[in-house]
């Protein structure tokens, strides 16, 4: 990038050192930032290209799209970025120093104690226990007669709740549990209400939010205390769940997890685990519906794997049209639309200088349409994903690198087992007059008003 292309921007005190909007061109863009980020984001990717500059001081802000400049930053230099982002310093007000937001350390040693309880030997349970969920799902449709019409999202939500439930607590689904999950969830909520206002009170500040906020994780301290009281009093069960690991596991000086690691680790699996799950499996459902030739290829899939008898996790293996159209709902509408890090070190990307303290903002939903590797990236075409012709590094719904998401695998033999199971008894189709919703970027990208769906018994 030449020094002309870069707009005269003196009032920046860190030097521009890539293409960018003005702060007076920026200005009257706020409230489409707030309202529509995604098509902001868009909007600067188209104008200024890979690499673009915002006009903001302090830290020097880039948004970042090539697949090999996200690379370098996830796969090549982990250790060179960093977590200590306002995105993450928000989520933490939730999940404290979790897996998803803490730095090293901690966060080596715990993702090393976490692994186990995604070890591929943990799949078949799960499988199993997505069945369980599904059929009370299906019976509960079948109920309903041909052509209602239910809320997708809602009933993903739920389902997506239920299995991650089950690895953290086990059957233990009632009392405390839920209460956890549900502070969880009310915690959550002030925290995407805090982000999507630029400036927000401090937090020791007794606003409404702010006091909901304390409330939340006063439950969540009392009631994940309860849960470790009560567990350590069990015997130890012969498959250990994500709580039994955490309270067996020792640190290198051989001490155990305080309870504070315990909970926060906790919130995050809840926190990272469900909305992501559901939300693929929405899109995915709302692209099916747009799609009935597409539709009606993953049921012939389907209708040859699939019996009445319960999945294995060997059956999984046998759909990969199945799984190409998850990925396709995945690359379409990535769930975690928003990964930031904070440089440590000087850098330069795609001959851009980002200057030691900067933040850089990586948007999966452009990258998985950056032209120069996907072909007509706005089209729903499941059968890209079999062709072998996608490039790994531009495809990161799941981020990449030392930082990947720890419950890929769980998200992928959750969303195909359910989509398999949901496919080989119903097809769904828009009511009358309806179509695909817009998307809502908040926490996970949602769908605007839901996702609303007749559903049709298959014969
Ligand atoms: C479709 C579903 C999912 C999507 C799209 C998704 C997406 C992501 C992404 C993009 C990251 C990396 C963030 C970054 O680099 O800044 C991540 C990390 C993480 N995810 Fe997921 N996730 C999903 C499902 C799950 C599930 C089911 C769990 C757990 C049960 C989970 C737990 C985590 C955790 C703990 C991390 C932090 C890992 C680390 O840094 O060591 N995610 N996820």
């Amino acid at each position: 990038m030449s020094e002309l292309d870069i707009p005269d921007r003196k009032y920046i005190r860190t030097p521009a050192t890539a293409p960018g909007p003005t702060g007076p061109q920026m200005l009257p863009d706020f409230l489409e930032i707030r309202r529509d980020p995604l098509a902001y984001l868009n909007k600067i990717w188209r104008a200024f290209g890979d690499i673009a500059q915002f006009p903001i001081p302090t830290p020097p802000s880039y948004l970042v799209s090539h697949p090999d400049a996200v690379k370098r930053i996830l796969v090549d230099r982990p250790r060179d970025y960093s977590k200590a982002t306002i995105q993450y310093k928000a989520l933490s007000l939730v999940t404290g120093n979790g897996l998803l937001t803490a730095d090293d350390p901690p966060w080596r040693e715990h993702r090393l104690m976490l692994q186990p309880a995604f070890h591929p030997r943990q799949l078949e349970p799960l499988v199993g226990q997505v069945e369980q969920g599904t059929a009370r799902l299906v019976a509960e449709w079948e109920s309903l007669g041909a052509g209602q019409c239910v809320d997708i999202e809602r009933a993903m939500l739920r389902a997506a709740l239920e299995t991650v439930g089950h690895a953290l607590f086990t059957e233990d689904l009632s009392g405390d549990a839920a209460e956890l999950t549900k502070a969880t969830l009310d915690a959550l909520e002030v925290v995407v209400a805090r982000a999507r206002v630029p400036i927000s009170p401090p937090s020791w500040m007794a606003t409404p939010a702010n006091r909901t906020l304390k409330r939340a994780n006063a439950i969540l301290d009392a009631a994940v205390s309860r849960l470790i009281t009560a567990r350590k009093l069990e015997s130890v069960s012969t498959t250990p769940d994500v709580l039994d690991l955490l309270i067996a596991s020792r640190d290198s000086q051989g001490e155990p997890l305080s309870e504070r690691e315990i909970r926060d680790e906790i919130v995050t699996f809840i926190v990272a685990g469900h909305e992501t799950v559901a939300a693929a499996l929405t899109w995915c459902w709302a692209l099916l519906a747009t799609h009935p030739e597409v539709q009606r290829q993953l049921q012939a899939e389907v209708d040859s794997v699939v019996t009445p008898e319960h999945l294995t996790l060997g059956d999984l293996a046998k759909l990969p049209f199945t799984r190409a159209c998850v990925d396709e709902a995945l690359r379409m509408y990535p769930p975690a639309w928003l990964i930031t890090r904070k440089a440590l070190v000087d850098d330069e990307l795609s001959g851009a200088k980002i200057p030691a303290g900067a933040l850089v903002i990586i948007s999966p939903w452009l990258v998985h349409r950056h032209p120069d590797f996907w072909v007509d990236p706005e089209s729903f075409a499941p059968q890209r994903f079999l062709d072998e012709s996608v490039t790994r590094h531009a495809f990161i719904p799941f981020g990449n690198g030392l930082r990947l998401c720890i419950g890929r695998d769980f998200a992928y033999a959750e969303a195909i087992a359910l989509v398999a199971r949901i496919a080989s008894r119903f097809t769904l189709v828009y009511p009358e007059g309806s179509s695909i919703p817009s998307a809502n970027p908040s926490v996970t990208m949602r769908p605007i008003g839901g996702l609303h769906l007749q559903i049709h018994p298959r014969q």
